[in-house]
């Protein structure tokens, strides 16, 4: 039997604890939120927390999350406001959005480590792939929400 959060929902599994975390968010959570791209780790679009930390929930099995805490795009703020979905909508981020909420979960990870990230920062930073090429504002939108970051305190 593991234990865990998911967006401070508490969880408790017994059995196929072999199943990739993203499986578990989508099909039995039912939080469609977070997307299936490559399922071997390497685009992003699976990005959710995990203690805080951006994580790509494709590969990783449920037997790894005992005692830890799960968020996802879903559970990011109560209201829609965090600063990186004020800015993503500001700024009107997505083009077809099947990234998106693995480039936000990254964004927003990102700024919780470094507040005022350079362009520099982010590139290195934010690996995940967008197939509409939407980095340009992508890297607008974490300036934006860096800024209403720190306007929010
Ligand atoms: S689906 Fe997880 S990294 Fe691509
Ligand atoms: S907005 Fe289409 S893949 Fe990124």
């Amino acid at each position: 039997m593991i234990k865990f959060t998911l967006n401070g929902k508490q969880q408790k599994i017994a059995q196929d604890l072999d199943m990739p975390l993203l499986w578990f968010i989508r099909e039995n959570a039912g939080l469609k939120g977070t997307k299936f791209g490559c399922g071997i780790g390497q685009c992003g679009a699976c990005s959710v927390h995990i203690n805080g930390q951006v994580s790509r929930s494709c590969s990783i099995p449920l037997s790894a999350l005992d005692g830890l805490s799960i968020t996802t795009i879903e559970g990011l703020s109560g209201d829609g406001e965090h600063p990186v979905q004020q800015a993503w909508k500001a700024i009107d981020v997505p083009q077809c959005g099947y990234c998106q909420s693995g480039q936000m979960m990254a964004a927003a990870s990102l700024l919780a480590d470094n507040p005022a990230p350079t362009d520099e920062d982010i590139d290195q930073n934010m690996t995940n792939i967008c197939r509409c090429m939407t980095y340009v504002r992508i890297r607008k939108a974490v300036h934006k929400a860096a800024k209403l970051g720190k306007n929010v305190g």
